[in-house]
């Protein structure tokens, strides 16, 4: 009889992503938005995920967090949150699991708050979703989840509508309402578009700050890779709905492998400039309805040869943690 080995098993990721093709049916045609899109979150991780307008990094939010547009087709892949089968579950279940394990803050605050309802009564909204207290102790939470976003006077701002707040503020009264349950993973989506320069130094410490108090997962989204370098342990770097490479922060910055994430560093002014202008980089992203090529950026590339039209690219880890889709590479 041969003696088992017991293997330790090995910790779950708290987000697994594994293949995930998704399109929209429109009358124009079927927009391919991702592709193949794989990667992992870990416990307390922030992971930024990079790309210009357009590349699929909204799409890839709301199918993470169960909000699919009816249009929207999840042609194959996989999407595991806590062990649990995203793409297998009851809107109910999902519902469920919004606001209390994963929760969103929304590109425009002010669109996404309620204009008519306080701003203290729209966090208890969300506190009431999953936990059933008695009024006065859902006020005490509602303001003590305003206090922790260091709101000035967070009693008297638990009366304003969102009219009567700054942009600023209004943003903090979102991730007062994202992490009023203490969710497992955060997904910020451009959480500091919109705002000047010191504000968003504000809103992105406040979010760290937070995560490192809770051991919160944060998915942050921007466009801007000088503040996902400042910000996450780890980046993605999205286009035209492929992730075209993944690494460490800093071996992203220092060892870019594919020719778009190079662009994307050069258009990138220092940390201390305001907003990335990724206008400059060259070319438009292809049309989604299209036929396309195994390599998406191929149109934009001067390094591109037949088999960037031709043979099948998958993401491929080049060094431990790092990977790419290219076939050649700098
Ligand atoms: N409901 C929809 N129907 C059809 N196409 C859609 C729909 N939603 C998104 N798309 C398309 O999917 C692609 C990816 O869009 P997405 O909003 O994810 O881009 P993004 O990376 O978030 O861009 P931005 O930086 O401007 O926010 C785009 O081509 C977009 O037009
Ligand atoms: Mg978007």
């Amino acid at each position: 009889m041969s003696a088992a080995i017991k293997l330790e098993p090995k910790p779950q990721p708290l987000l697994e992503v594994a293949g995930l093709t998704l399109d929209f049916r429109t009358r124009t045609g079927r927009v391919q938005a991702l592709d193949q899109v794989s990667f992992s979150v870990e416990p307390g991780e922030i992971i930024g995920i990079v790309g210009e307008s357009g590349s699929g990094k909204s799409v890839l939010a709301y199918a993470i967090m169960g909000l699919m547009d009816p249009a929207a087709n999840v042609r194959g892949g996989a999407l595991h949150f806590i062990g649990r089968d995203m793409l297998d579950q009851s809107d109910a279940a999902l519902a469920d699991t919004r606001g209390r394990d994963i929760s969103m803050i929304f590109q425009s605050p002010r669109t996404a708050l309620n204009p008519i309802r306080k701003v203290g009564l729209q966090i208890e909204d969300v506190l009431r979703r999953h936990a059933r207290l008695p009024a006065r102790e859902m006020k005490h939470r509602a303001v003590e989840a305003l206090r922790r976003t260091r709101i000035p006077d967070p009693e008297r701002r638990y009366h304003a509508y969102p009219f009567e707040l700054s942009g600023g503020l209004c943003q903090r009264v979102m991730i007062a309402m994202a992490l009023a349950c203490t969710p497992k993973l955060l997904i910020a989506d451009e959480p500091t578009t919109g705002l000047d320069v010191t504000t968003q130094a504000v809103v992105m410490d406040l979010i760290r700050d937070q995560v490192r108090d809770a051991g919160t997962s944060v998915i942050l989204i921007t466009h801007d890779l000088a503040l996902a370098g400042e910000y996450c342990d780890r980046v993605l770097v999205m286009h035209a709905g492929h992730i075209v490479e993944a690494a460490p922060i800093a071996e992203l910055l220092r060892h870019p492998a594919h020719p778009y994430t190079a662009r994307l560093i050069g258009a990138t002014p220092g940390a201390e400039t305001e907003i990335a202008d990724l206008a400059a980089i060259p070319g438009t992203l292809p049309d989604l309805r299209g036929d396309l090529p195994p390599c998406r950026f191929l149109h934009r590339c001067d390094r591109s040869d037949v088999r960037c039209r031709t043979q099948p690219l998958p993401l491929t880890e080049i060094r431990p943690g790092h990977s790419l889709r290219c076939w050649n590479p700098l």
